[in-house]
């Protein structure tokens, strides 16, 4: 696919992965609406973009906020008329053990991380489906497909992610419709920062995303893989090592998994 005049939906636009990827897909040419909670923040990724025939439009939400997606999605597509695809890059993280952890936190990560991006693929799918084409971009994690300690609430938001776009990626054959799964390893953000602590707090510290790839190098690997339709792409260091040794090891990378996933 190529990028030029496709209208793109940045979800987690403020900051991270998706701050990084929207000057690429702008200066590629794509149309694009930026989202998170911090409309500043959003501002300013749009100066980022600036260039000649750039089209950048902000549109705040917050994912928590279930009931305003569906209308919040109206309000996308009709920014540049419709909506040809969606980087679901929105995300928060958790450090935890399950035992302590309070339930709300589990909800507020399946909520955020699942549920706002599925409210939103639903609300703009028939558009998609109605011109025949389409991709949905999901930002996922090596925690969607293995299950790291003390992110039992992060990982099975994200295991659900990959449930969700699989059984719609089946659907979805022969509709021009299509589904890229993004699993990233450590990538430098401060994504742990905000992480969920027990108690809902955030954890407030860097962690060991802060030795992760760089994100310049992150956003051009999901880049290529929307623009070669790849339909899962794992991105970082040694640690996406762990998703081959899930299939081929499960034993070995059970023993080895508290060494790999440090706090
Ligand atoms: N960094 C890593 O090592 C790593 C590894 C694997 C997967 N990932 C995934 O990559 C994605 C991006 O994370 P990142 O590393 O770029 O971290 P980040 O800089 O913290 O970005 C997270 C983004 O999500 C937005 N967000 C959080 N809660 C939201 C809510 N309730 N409603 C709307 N937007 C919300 C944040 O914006 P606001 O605060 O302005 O709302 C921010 O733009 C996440 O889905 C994460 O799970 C990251």
């Amino acid at each position: 696919m190529t990028f030029r005049d496709q209208v793109i939906w940045v979800t987690g636009a403020s900051s991270g992965i998706g701050a990084a990827l929207a000057p690429l897909l702008a200066a590629a040419g794509a149309r694009l609406i930026l989202s998170a909670r911090r409309p500043r923040l959003l501002d300013q990724i749009r100066a980022d973009c600036a260039g000649e025939n750039v089209h950048v439009r902000t549109l705040p939400l917050d994912l928590e906020d279930l009931d305003s997606l569906a209308a919040k999605a109206k309000e996308a597509e009709t920014m540049f008329g419709r909506i040809d695809g969606i980087v679901h890059a929105a995300g928060i993280g958790q450090r935890g053990v399950a035992a302590e952890t309070d339930f709300d936190v589990d909800c507020r990560l399946m909520v955020i991380n699942h549920l706002g991006p599925v409210a939103i693929t639903k609300a703009v799918l028939p558009g998609m489906l109605a011109r025949g084409a389409g991709r949905f971009t999901v930002v996922s994690s090596i925690a969607g497909l293995v299950g790291p300690p003390r992110r039992s609430g992060y990982a099975a938001s994200k295991h659900a992610l990959h449930g969700f776009f699989g059984s719609l990626r089946a659907e979805l054959v022969g509709t021009g419709v299509k589904v890229t799964m993004v699993c990233p390893g450590y990538v430098d953000t401060g994504f742990a920062e905000t992480a969920l602590t027990p108690d809902g707090t955030p954890m407030g510290r860097d962690g060991p995303t802060r030795r992760g790839i760089s994100v310049y190098e992150c956003a051009r690997r999901i880049c290529r893989a929307m623009e070669y339709d790849e339909r899962q792409v794992l991105i970082g260091g040694r640690e996406v090592l762990a998703a081959y040794l899930q299939r081929l090891a499960p034993g070995l990378l059970a023993r080895l998994m508290p060494r790999l996933s440090p706090p």
